[in-house]
């Protein structure tokens, strides 16, 4: 016997068979849409109670019904059926079962296709908000660490090789900025999320009377969605979300390689606290930074998301197709990948010292003043390539008597350039060069202070 499980059965002659109800399901993955799914229907409801559609008392029963579901949701007492295929009928059938005929007006001039495509905006709009609010909070924690260091010395890098001396702080704040671009991308994408598709119906709108603008305004869209078959299409806003996660996701991981590389005993700069590094179940000396290893890693998860996604849809003619419904595996992959990085980020740098002392070892031997001498020379009005010439020399001179440049006599100095006087010793060594960095922008004192002035502003 045929048993009308969904709301479309009466069309067909045959149950749909065990092995179709299982493949074309998404309730395992959409069941978490359902509050926004909830949200929708009321306002929908509330415009059709408005257009006079539906009376007042039957407004009255959908909404509580709605709100009873959303609660036995809430309090885990709701067991999602996959026979109805989505949390769409899920949550129709159910509010039928509850009210009865009130229920079955609900689906009034509007589709799944229109349904789901505000659900999804519905979603994206608040998971932007939390991703921006955790994006914050990492940056805030980078922004307190790099005023903790703000007068520690460190290599810079090119190439990974030592290059010139910059203030730990204003190494720190290189991953404020990469996340204040991502904040920023996610804000901008959020308006093209933050608009109303509900009213375009399957595709091509509806011949009721139905009120598009107030359903926005019940769902605090501040505009409406133009072109009907575009609503139902559209799932740029899902795509953009999930490459805003991916550029999120480099950064994070480009942050955790600096972490590997800085922990490690060949480079000794830094120490993760034990509660957020792990060791080896063989050599019992390890303490690994398996943190920072996972959010490297997980970052290429975060790259197939889009990458199928974006594949997912470039085949698609206009109009809704089911393959769509393969876009919630990605979005919410992507999101909660993202999220639980950024938030393990933020606990590990927290939990992050630099080591000083691991730092110092060494810095003065790299030549990473080598550059100012560049410089000092310029201001004696030796041209800028005469004055590279001149220090490369010196470097491999002071290269094989294994002397830094600091400690080169002023006599050697003299024979390579008379314009060198005793005035050079105040430029060498990485401490005077940090103290001289004079350009905005710098990774010398002046300038990190400001950074950080600007910062403290910009993350209250
Ligand atoms: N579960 C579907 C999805 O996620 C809902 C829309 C179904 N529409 C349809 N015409 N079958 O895309």
């Amino acid at each position: 016997m045929k048993k009308d499980n969904k709301s479309w059965q009466s069309r067909m002659a045959q149950d749909q068979a065990e092995i179709a109800v299982d493949f074309v399901e998404s309730i395992s993955v959409d069941h978490r849409l359902y509050r926004h799914d909830i949200a929708g229907s009321i306002a929908h409801a509330g415009m059709l109670c408005e257009q006079g559609l539906i009376t007042k008392g039957e407004y009255a029963k959908i909404r509580k019904g709605l709100l009873g579901i959303q609660s036995d949701i809430e309090a885990g007492r709701f067991v999602f059926d996959k026979r109805f295929e989505d949390i769409h009928m899920v949550i129709e059938a159910e509010l039928i079962n509850r009210i009865g005929d009130a229920g079955k007006k609900l689906h009034t001039g509007r589709s799944r296709n229109d349904q789901v495509a505000l659900d999804m905006r519905l979603w994206t709009r608040q998971a932007i908000d939390e991703m921006i609010a955790a994006i914050n909070n990492l940056q805030r924690v980078l922004a307190v660490k790099a005023e903790e260091y703000g007068d520690l010395i460190m290599p810079g890098y090119t190439h990974l090789q030592r290059a010139q001396p910059v203030l730990a702080g204003h190494y720190l704040l290189v991953f404020v900025e990469q996340l204040q671009r991502d904040k920023e991308r996610f804000e901008d994408s959020r308006k093209r999320a933050n608009v109303c598709p509900l009213g375009s119906g399957a595709l091509a709108g509806s011949t009721l009377p139905l009120d598009r603008d107030l359903t926005a305004k019940l769902l605090d869209f501040p505009a409406i969605t133009r072109n009907s078959i575009d609503s139902i299409s559209d799932r740029d806003f899902c795509a953009e979300y999930v490459f805003a996660c991916s550029l999120t996701a480099t950064h994070l991981s480009r942050l955790a390689e600096d972490w590997i590389l800085f922990c490690s005993q060949e480079f000794g700069f830094i120490r993760i606290a034990d509660a957020y590094s792990t060791g080896s179940s063989m050599m019992p000396q390890k303490r690994n930074p398996d943190m920072m290893e996972l959010i490297r890693g997980k970052c290429g998860g975060v790259y197939g998301n889009l990458m199928a996604l974006l594949t997912m849809l470039k085949g698609l003619p206009a109009g809704y197709n089911r393959d769509m419904q393969e876009d919630k595996k990605q979005v919410f992959d992507a999101n909660d990948t993202v999220l639980a990085c950024i938030q393990m980020a933020a606990a590990v740098v927290a939990n992050t010292a630099f080591k000083p002392d691991g730092i110092a070892d060494g810095l003065e031997e790299g030549f990473l003043d080598a550059t100012v001498l560049a410089e000092y020379l310029v201001g004696k009005g030796i041209p800028f390539r005469q004055a590279h010439h001149y220090v490369g020399k010196l470097v491999s001179e002071a290269e094989a008597k294994g002397l830094t440049l600091a400690q080169i006599p002023l006599a050697d100095y003299q024979a390579t350039c008379q314009k060198i006087e005793a005035d050079v010793y105040r430029y060498l060594s990485t401490g005077n060069v940090v103290a001289r960095y004079q350009v905005k922008g710098s990774a010398g004192k002046k300038q990190l202070k400001q950074q950080l002035a600007f910062w403290k502003r910009k993350l209250k």
